[in-house]
């Protein structure tokens, strides 16, 4: 619960944060605006990973399905982050003296994961389900925005309570076909709304708002 209180750059710059509570009114202000603001929780975060692996260059250029990597995003609640094994597919041939790629290559030796810094982060009282989207038609980009161009990835939306809202409200926009889920340029062959509306009619989609869906 620490990200309620203080937004997370708060800990890597108690300079800044002591000066700006020096004007402590504007800082709460400030606060309470960024911080709790629902639309804005941890938009942009962006963590040093371990390996600079550019999702720009293998899901981009290179074209590589992210079911590829996330095996597990049409099936289960979590979309899984790959072990070295996945990388090493190729990376046994390709740039294998690679410095960059020491971790993968020490974690396929040693059988010890990969330190993957954990990007997007509910908190645990709430519950989310990747199959549940992805097999009824709501795309990656819908929540993750363009990763094919991201050289590292960062969260591209708040994640908060009143954004998941704002979609189990009307999901019309954001419904495509569910073989188009991976499709990081798919566009509706009419207005996105309309589409979606039929969408939703014809495969009878009705997001939940009760609490229990999200809380359980
Ligand atoms: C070749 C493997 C590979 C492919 C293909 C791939 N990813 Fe990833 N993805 C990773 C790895 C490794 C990480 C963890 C390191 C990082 O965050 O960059 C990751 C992290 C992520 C994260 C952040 C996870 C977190 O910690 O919150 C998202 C979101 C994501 N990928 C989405 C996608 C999407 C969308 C696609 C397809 C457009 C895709 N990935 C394709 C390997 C892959
Ligand atoms: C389908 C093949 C394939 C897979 C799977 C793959 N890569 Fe790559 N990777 C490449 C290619 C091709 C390049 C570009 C090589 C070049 O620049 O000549 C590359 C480049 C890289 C580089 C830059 C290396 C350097 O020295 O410039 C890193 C780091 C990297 N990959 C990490 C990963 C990680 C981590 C994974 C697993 C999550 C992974 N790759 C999976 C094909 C792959
Ligand atoms: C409806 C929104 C939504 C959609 C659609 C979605 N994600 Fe996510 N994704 C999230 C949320 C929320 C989290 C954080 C989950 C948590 O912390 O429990 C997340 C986390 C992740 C992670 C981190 C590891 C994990 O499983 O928690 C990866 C990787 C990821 N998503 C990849 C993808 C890929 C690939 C797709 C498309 C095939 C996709 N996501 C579609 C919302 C979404
Ligand atoms: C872009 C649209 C969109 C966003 C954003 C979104 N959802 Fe959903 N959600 C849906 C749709 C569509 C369904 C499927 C409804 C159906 O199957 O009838 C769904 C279903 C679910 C389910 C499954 C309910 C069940 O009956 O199993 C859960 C849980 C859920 N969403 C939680 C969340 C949470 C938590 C967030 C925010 C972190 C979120 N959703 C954000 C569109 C969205
Ligand atoms: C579609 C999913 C969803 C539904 C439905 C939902 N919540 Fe939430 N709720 C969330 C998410 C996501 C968060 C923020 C989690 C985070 O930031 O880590 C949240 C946060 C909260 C919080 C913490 C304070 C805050 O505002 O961040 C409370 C309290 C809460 N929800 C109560 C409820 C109640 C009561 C209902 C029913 C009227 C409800 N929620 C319905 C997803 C949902």
């Amino acid at each position: 619960m620490s990200r309620f209180v203080f937004p997370r750059w708060t800990n890597k710059t108690p300079m800044l944060a002591g000066a700006v509570l020096g004007g402590a009114p504007v800082y709460l202000t400030f606060l309470i605006w960024f911080g709790f603001s629902p639309k804005t929780l941890d938009v942009g975060y962006m963590p040093e990973q371990p390996v600079p692996y550019s999702h720009a260059l293998h899901a981009g250029e290179l074209g590589i399905d992210c079911r590829y990597c996330h095996t597990t995003v049409e099936k289960g609640a979590a979309a899984g982050v790959p072990p070295a094994e996945t990388c090493m597919n190729c990376h046994q041939r390709v740039k294998k003296e690679s410095k960059k790629l020491l971790p993968i290559r020490e974690s396929y030796t040693t059988g010890a994961p990969v330190e993957w810094v954990k990007i997007h982060d509910l908190g645990d009282f709430s519950y989310f389900n990747h199959s549940a989207h992805v097999t009824r038609g709501i795309g990656c980009v819908s929540c993750h925005g363009r990763v094919d161009q991201m050289v590292e990835v960062y969260q591209h939306e708040p994640l908060s309570m009143g954004w998941c809202l704002d979609c189990h409200r009307n999901p019309d926009p954001h419904l495509r076909p569910p073989e188009e889920v991976t499709n990081m340029t798919w566009e509706p062959p009419e207005d996105a709304t309309t589409y979606g509306k039929s969408l939703r009619e014809k495969r009878n989609i009705n997001p939940s708002e009760d609490c229990s869906t999200c809380h359980r």
